[in-house]
């Protein structure tokens, strides 16, 4: 069985209110939190990065777990803004917290990474090749975002949340997995140069806006409605448990609305959704260990509970697992 033995997570200082973005973009508090519920985010220091973020989340997570770094044995960091395009930043992150040689690699499923990691981490603790993960989402949009695309640069913020998962003996506690994706819709989330398809040294007439991060919100809303309450319907159902036997669903927190009608399309009571995305925005691929670190600190998830993870985001890419805690 795979035990969650800490959890840990890191928000930079700064914070940006809706009405500091008031001064600068054609929006609005009013209109922010009514579409999505967002109040405020933190951002980034300019020293800082999405390894340095995932460092202080993951000494977090290990100090709670009494595990040290050279106790370790894999690390996996789910990131979408990795410090750079090559090399990958996850044994960067390792060395940092003075973690053996270890393998250790990131994982890109962008909003869905962390719940992706997941169960990449359990396969690995599950099969004995390892004793104990460091799983780690960590993100800095907000060195990809347009700052004056008011559709987009509003709805995100930076963090990161960690886990240290350790193999324990007894039956699996992975109740369900579910995953998809849908490359069809790829390019409804994009940043459309700087990749192999379009480097920048390559690109004849660069449009400035293609450099940063473009999402077409009305298609990814729609397909998020669509495709989540479907996911979650086929979780219960492998897990073979109802609805009112979930003790926990910590969903992306993307969007307000969107977790109200997941909630209210699956038949699960809507107070069993952690939310904090009034704090935070959406962080990403440490969204979903971010809330879950505060769940745990606010004494919101005890042993045995039914916990169901669950992400969405570019790719297009989702799923969920139901974890027994
Ligand atoms: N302030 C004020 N007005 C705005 C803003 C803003 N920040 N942004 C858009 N508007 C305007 C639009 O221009 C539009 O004006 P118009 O009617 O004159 O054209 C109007 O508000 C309505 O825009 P919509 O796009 O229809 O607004 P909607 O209610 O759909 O909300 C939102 C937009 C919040 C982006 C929503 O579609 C959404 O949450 N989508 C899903 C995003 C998501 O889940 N992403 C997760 C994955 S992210 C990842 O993987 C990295």
């Amino acid at each position: 069985m795979i035990k969650v033995l800490g959890t840990g997570s890191y928000v930079p200082e700064k914070v940006v209110t809706n009405f500091d973005l008031e001064k600068t973009l054609d929006t609005s508090d009013e209109w922010i939190v009514k579409r999505t519920g967002i109040r405020e985010r933190h951002i980034a220091a300019p020293e800082e990065s999405t390894v340095s973020f995932s460092v202080e989340a993951a000494k977090k997570a290990l100090a709670v777990a009494g595990v040290s770094p050279e106790d370790v044995d894999l690390l996996i960091l789910t990131t979408s803004t990795a410090d750079y395009q090559i090399s990958s930043s996850a044994p960067i992150v390792a060395y940092e917290l003075g973690c053996r040689k270890i393998p250790a690699f990131d994982l890109n499923a962008v909003c869905a990474g962390f719940v992706y990691g997941f169960s990449v981490a359990a396969g690995f603790l599950e099969s004995g090749m390892y004793k104990n993960c460091l799983l780690i989402g960590a993100d800095v949009y907000s060195r990809i975002l347009n700052w004056e695309d008011r559709n987009s640069c509003v709805l995100f913020g930076d963090g990161a949340g960690a886990v240290l998962l350790k193999k324990e003996d007894g039956p699996s506690n992975v109740l369900a997995y579910d995953y998809c994706s849908d490359g069809s819709g790829s390019a409804h989330i994009r940043i459309p140069v700087g990749g192999s398809k379009m480097p920048y040294h390559s690109t004849e007439n660069l449009i400035k806006e293609d450099l940063y991060f473009q999402m077409d919100g009305k298609k990814v809303y729609e397909f998020t409605i669509k495709e989540i309450p479907a996911c979650v319907k086929r979780l219960i159902g492998k897990a073979n448990i109802t609805p009112a036997d979930l003790d926990m669903i910590v969903l992306h927190q993307a969007n307000i609305r969107i977790i109200d009608t997941v909630a209210k399309d699956s038949g699960i009571d809507r107070e069993k959704f952690f939310v904090n995305i009034q704090k935070y925005g959406n962080t990403s691929s440490a969204s979903v260990p971010l809330a879950l670190d505060e769940a745990v600190r606010e004494g919101k998830i005890k042993a045995g509970d039914k916990v169901m993870m669950l992400g969405f985001g570019g790719g297009l890419s989702w799923g969920g697992i139901i974890l027994q805690w």
